[in-house]
């Protein structure tokens, strides 16, 4: 997949101009070209420097060395094609000699919740071989706090013949750093430009490394820290994300019951010079806020309360949501004596939130993948970023089509996600119509009878 050609989201001069690097020779290795990795290897081979990529993923590799791009991110495609037009990124699926080695692969959690690393642990011993005294290795990855300690650990077992700083501190062969991302996709160019980044070496000498590297092309501020606070702090800014988001959610449910509009009452405590409330939605997705706090929570089970109950009232919204979807169609189907399958519910939104076409860990989409299965009503489907279904939603009947057909079509009309098209004027009341509106754009202005 290609990413627009809109540049409004990265400097023109930026886009495509290779400039001449301000460390000529070194060579960085990025491994794992996905959402992070990728477009930080374009940016320093957009700096003048050698980058070899590493992948396990044989496409990516192979859609990279021909210039193109594999994921969807705003001006990368013009940057990537110009980096390996120039020579200065390549990929590979084996890695090679460099000078500092950026891991970027993914950290998921497992089923009971405690952080996978086996992505880290094999990046680690793939590139040990390669390593070489004077080399710097950075974790980009979101971990949870001791990963850089376990993959300098991974690394020393694979190199005897090396010193590591947990063995030597400042004198060390190989200096090991944290330094986590926090860029927002779709801005990811900029941000990784603009942002500051929070630097966690394992020693003062491996921040220092790992500052030298990032200011390469980075303009905001490097703040360094030890490595377990740099990870701590990547994890608490989702973890706060998650916790206020969770606030909103439970008043959205609160509300519900004692029959208050969340959105009103919302709008008028945040008139308040201190209050600052998020809007509720239908629940938490994404691969970040979703995920983080519980790399939190695993490791500090008794001390985590707050964190956790966020997590579990962020995960339980789409249920809550489900039963709404279920009781709607339960009043239709019992005032026009007619089977619930006769019933059409059309959601608007599948994305993990506006204005993106990512789905993945997305509460709209497990909701409507549940309504489909468990009412079989007919669901009809409105994501204007998306051209085909999941699978998974195809197989289970639902239909993907345009907001006005669903509109018309629909008894019940399910807002789920506030993509800017849905925003733009509410829909005008159609009798009989009853609305679930997860994000309060609709429910206001007469759209139709509120649940
Ligand atoms: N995507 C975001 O918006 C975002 C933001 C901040 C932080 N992060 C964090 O950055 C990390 C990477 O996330 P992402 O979104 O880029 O993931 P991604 O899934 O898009 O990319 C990861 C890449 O790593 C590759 N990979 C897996 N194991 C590998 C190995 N052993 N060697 C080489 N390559 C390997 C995969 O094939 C994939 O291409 C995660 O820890 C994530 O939590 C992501």
């Amino acid at each position: 997949m290609h990413g627009s050609t809109d540049h409004a989201h990265f400097p023109k001069d930026q886009t495509h101009v290779i400039r001449k690097a301000s460390n000529p020779g070194k060579r960085i290795s990025v491994i794992g070209l996905g959402y992070i990795g990728l477009p930080t290897a374009a940016v320093f081979a957009s700096r003048g420097i050698t980058v070899i990529g590493v992948d396990v993923n044989q496409m990516a590799v192979d859609t990279i060395n021909r210039g193109e791009i594999h994921i969807v991110e705003p001006d990368l495609d013009m940057l990537v094609q110009a980096a390996t037009h120039e020579g200065l990124l390549r990929a590979t699926t084996v890695p090679e000699p460099a000078d500092a080695f950026l891991i970027a692969v993914p950290t998921p959690f497992m089923d009971d919740h405690v952080p996978d690393l086996s992505y880290i642990e094999s990046a680690s011993k793939a590139i040990a071989p390669v390593l070489k005294a004077g080399d710097l290795v950075v974790l980009e990855s979101t971990s949870p706090v001791g990963a850089t300690d376990q993959m300098a650990a991974w690394l020393a077992e694979a190199r005897p013949d090396l010193t590591f700083p947990q063995q030597a501190g400042e004198q060390s062969d190989i200096r090991i750093a944290h330094c986590p991302e926090r860029v927002l996709p779709g801005h990811v160019l900029r941000e990784l430009v603009e942002n500051d980044r929070v630097i966690g070496g394992m020693t003062p000498r491996c921040s220092q490394a790992a500052c030298e590297l990032y200011q390469t092309f980075v303009v905001g501020e490097c703040v360094v820290t030890d490595a377990r606070t740099a990870e701590m702090c990547k994890l608490t800014e989702n973890a706060f994300r998650d916790v206020n988001i969770a606030f909103a959610n439970e008043l959205s449910l609160i509300c519900d019951k004692l029959g208050i509009s969340v959105w009103d009452l919302i709008k008028l405590a945040n008139r308040h010079p201190r209050v600052n409330i998020l809007q509720p939605g239908p629940g938490v997705g994404g691969h970040c806020i979703a995920v983080d706090p519980w790399f939190i929570v695993s490791r500090t089970p008794e001390q985590a309360q707050l964190i956790h109950t966020a997590r579990r009232v962020n995960d339980s919204k789409p249920v809550w949501v489900i039963d709404q979807v279920r009781k709607a169609v339960a009043a239709i189907a019992t005032e026009r004596k007619c089977a619930a399958s006769d019933v059409v519910v059309a959601a608007f939104g599948l994305a993990f939130k506006p204005d993106i076409d990512d789905l993945r860990e997305s509460p709209a989409l497990r909701i409507v993948a549940d309504i489909a299965g468990e009412f079989a009503a007919q669901v009809l489907a409105v994501e204007p970023n998306i051209e085909a279904l999941p699978a998974k939603l195809a197989a289970a009947g639902v239909s993907l089509t345009a907001t006005q057909d669903a509109l018309d079509r629909a008894d019940i009309w399910l807002m789920l996600v506030d993509h800017k098209p849905f925003r733009t004027t509410p829909p005008p009341r159609r009798a009989g119509v009853r609305l679930i509106d997860c994000r309060g754009i609709w429910d206001r202005g007469g759209a139709g009878d509120t649940v």
